[in-house]
């Protein structure tokens, strides 16, 4: 007869892999905690944290964009309940990249240049996280506009009419949630650049900082910014024509 499990087998791994315990062989931590320079060749003790802000907002972009992609195909499909899940939970994760910047916010500029000069030619414009951010944003555009089209309405109609097309109208919020966090990751990183090695010098991509705040004006969905203006306007007009006539407010 089979015995049942005794407390203690729960300690011996299962999983393949290296590492002590299942914890380590899953989540390859072995791996993980080998990828930041060790004590001896860092080039200040703040390197540590330097990587391991940039390492973590590697892992956090990479997991966005996965759920990003995965909305872009629900969308595709018209299963907007999924995709506004996914989208949701992708704006949660970019909320961390954000926040990390404030970590490094704590360097201080001297000790940072002996940081920067290990760092050759790399640039953040090189992150493959924010460049997959940037590549998969008008895909979900694509789709996105092209369902509102296809729905046979405007984007000023579905704001109007919100209620009648709740999905379309919330992936349209969401979409705009996910440009805000981007241009929001673009500003403090641009703070975090003027703080650190100042507004008016060349990065080590050889790119002037200036360029970063050209880029964080920059925003993925014009045209959801835009219909706020037609809508004020719209409003405005109406609340004109109404004192005109002299139903406004007494
Ligand atoms: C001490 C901290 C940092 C400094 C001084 C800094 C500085 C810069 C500079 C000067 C650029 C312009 C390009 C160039 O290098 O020539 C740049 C771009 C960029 N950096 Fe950083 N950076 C810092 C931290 C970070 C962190 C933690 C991330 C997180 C992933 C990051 C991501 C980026 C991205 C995505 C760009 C391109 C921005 C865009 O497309 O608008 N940087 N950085």
């Amino acid at each position: 007869m089979k015995q049942p499990p005794q407390p203690g087998d729960f300690l011996k791994p299962v999983l393949p892999g290296k590492g002590d315990t299942d914890y380590e062989r899953y989540l390859r931590t072995d791996e993980l905690l080998s990828l930041q320079k060790p004590v001896a060749e860092r080039l200040h003790p703040d390197e540590h944290t330097f990587q391991i802000v940039h390492q973590s907002s590697e892992l956090l972009l990479r997991g966005a964009h996965n759920e990003l992609e995965r909305a872009r195909i629900h969308i595709e499909k018209g299963d907007l309940q999924n995709a506004a899940h996914l989208l949701r939970r992708a704006n949660d994760l970019l909320h961390y990249p954000i926040d990390l910047l404030h970590v490094l916010d704590t360097l201080t500029p001297y000790d940072y240049h002996l940081i920067r000069a290990g760092l050759g030619h790399g640039s953040g414009l090189q992150s493959p996280g924010f460049l997959s951010m940037l590549h998969i944003a008008p895909q979900l555009g694509e789709v996105f506009f092209r369902r509102v089209k296809e729905t046979g309405i405007t984007l000023e109609e579905l704001y109007r009419r919100n209620q009648e097309f709740f999905g379309l109208h919330e992936l349209a919020e969401l979409l705009l949630d996910f440009d805000q966090r981007i241009q929001k990751f673009r500003f403090d990183h641009l703070k975090l650049a003027q703080r650190i090695i100042g507004g008016n010098v060349i990065g080590t991509g050889g790119n002037p900082v200036d360029i970063l705040r050209q880029r964080q004006e920059h925003a993925l969905y014009k045209e959801l910014w835009d219909v706020r203006n037609q809508i004020t306007e719209r409003v405005s007009a109406s609340t004109m024509s109404q004192e005109a006539s002299g139903h406004g407010d007494q």
